[in-house]
């Protein structure tokens, strides 16, 4: 036990380095690893830029905080489209960074050795800085492991001919070769930027250069065979940590939560109600929130809707829903700005989630046994709703355009019918598969913190 202790009391001295992307779905799993870290007794230090920051909140009250400056704003990010914005965002803070860490270094007592960086494998500006002052580095995925494994295999075919391909209509329904189920279609290059920037970032995130370990927010029981794939490709032990909500939840958010319709769900009947969230980013066109908005309204179901201010180009809210809407929602719905998700997937009245299907709500659904409405608009949106309906079987996928009867229809698939129900008993077996893979050590997290504590073993 001398050991033991001498080893708990080398660990108190380790501190994490954690570097962020700045955009909640990046930012809510790299704050549930922290805490996941610093439950372990890891000291944990947030480096930040100047978008997007998580609060010094009391429940990071241990956190220490630092923020480099990265001269981008908001606007930038509208301007350049969230691909562009992160190879500037990479080529402005690899300087400050370095400055940042030697600086931490300097301030640092031996009682307070920095263990290692984990980075988000967005900001891959953090590695130059690792190397320089050689600290071990950790690359964090935090979409899933199929994703990563479709960036790989992008960044290696011919880009002419891929690029000829992905515009080709005759493709898009074809298998892409290698990655069975997924389609042309369903590959992460969408709607983010030009596809010379989505190659280019592509390249970057899965060069895992001189890193010594990749983790994943991901489990072997959703994506063995990716996961097996990357432990095999990238030549560096590939940790499937996840889903990281279950094993050390963190309030992470970045939008004011509204609770009031969590008082809402208690007035509902069990699985009846449709969750509608879109995550942070995705933007709706007007027409196909009004066709929402009446498929809804024919489905005679109860909704609770997010609807994000500004998620609707040319509005501010919700003025474009028609009037007699409102007596709709005062009838069997409900809006809201921003919920408290996690919260609203546990409640028994929810009955599925209509999502755009980011990797963070698609495996916060999985973690609740909720069936879903794949809707994905683009990036691993689209891995995430093909593996959801074809590999897991516990959605169904919307495609092409959208229509009131469309909705009106799998809205009743989901919550109404036989159909519905099976997707909900597997969910629940998916459910209890990721608790018992948490609980039982199939998820690497302990792994991946046992390699921390031994020095030099990562
Ligand atoms: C983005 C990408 O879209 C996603 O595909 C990628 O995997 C991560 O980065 P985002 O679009 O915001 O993230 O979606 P998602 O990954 O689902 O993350 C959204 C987070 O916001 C979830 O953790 C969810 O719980 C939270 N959320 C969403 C709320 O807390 N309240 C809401 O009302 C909506």
């Amino acid at each position: 036990w001398l050991e033991r202790l001498a080893m708990e009391e080398k660990l108190v001295k380790k501190r994490i380095v954690l570097v962020p992307v700045p955009a909640q779905g990046h930012v809510t799993p790299i704050m549930q690893l922290g805490n996941a870290l610093h439950l372990k007794g890891f000291s944990i230090t947030v480096v930040q830029t100047q978008n997007n920051r998580v609060s010094h909140s009391k429940d990071f009250s241990d956190f220490q905080f630092l923020t480099i400056p990265d001269s981008l704003t908001e606007s930038d990010l509208k301007s350049l489209g969230p691909l562009m914005f992160m190879i500037k965002l990479n080529q402005i803070c690899e300087a400050s960074f370095k400055q940042c860490l030697g600086q931490l270094l300097k301030e640092q007592s031996n009682v307070d050795d920095i263990a290692c960086v984990v980075y988000d494998e967005y900001m891959y500006f953090s590695e130059a800085a690792a190397k320089e002052f050689q600290l071990p580095s950790v690359v964090f995925s935090t979409t899933n492991a199929t994703a990563f494994v479709c960036r790989s295999v992008i960044a290696k075919v011919n880009a002419e001919k891929f690029l000829i391909d992905m515009k080709d209509p005759e493709m898009q329904d074809q298998v892409f070769p290698g990655l069975d189920p997924l389609r042309y279609k369903d590959l992460p290059t969408s709607a983010f930027g030009p596809v010379e920037s989505i190659l280019k970032i592509y390249s970057e995130t899965v060069n895992v250069r001189s890193a010594s370990a990749v983790i994943i927010n991901s489990a072997s029981c959703l994506e063995s065979s990716s996961l097996a794939w990357l432990q095999q490709e990238l030549h560096v032990p590939v940790y499937p940590i996840g889903p990281l909500h279950i094993a050390a939840s963190a309030p992470s958010s970045l939008l004011e939560e509204d609770r009031s319709c969590i008082e809402w769900l208690k007035k509902q009947k069990p699985s009846s109600v449709i969750y509608i969230s879109l995550g942070s980013l995705a933007l709706m066109e007007t027409k196909d929130m009004l066709e929402m908005a009446q498929g809804l309204s024919n489905s005679n179901q109860p909704f609770l809707w997010v609807i994000r201010p500004g998620s609707i180009p040319a509005s501010e809210w919700t003025e474009s829903l028609p009037e007699e809407f409102d007596k709709l929602v005062s009838e069997r719905g409900y809006i809201v700005k921003w919920a408290p998700q996690m919260e609203v997937l546990k409640h028994p009245a929810v009955g599925g989630f209509w999502s755009h299907c980011g990797w963070n709500s698609t495996l916060e659904s999985l973690g609740e046994g909720v069936p879903m409405i794949c809707r994905p608009f683009s990036g691993d949106q689209r891995v995430n709703a093909r593996y959801l309906e074809n590999v897991w079987r516990i959605g169904v996928q919307l495609e092409g355009k959208l229509e009131k009867g469309i909705v009106e229809r799998a809205v009743k698939r989901l919550i109404v019918d036989e159909e519905g129900a099976e997707m909900r008993k597997r969910a629940i077996d998916l459910k209890e598969k990721l608790e018992t893979s948490a609980r039982s050590g199939g998820s690497s997290l302990e792994d991946f913190i046992d390699s921390l504590k031994m020095e030099n073993s990562i």
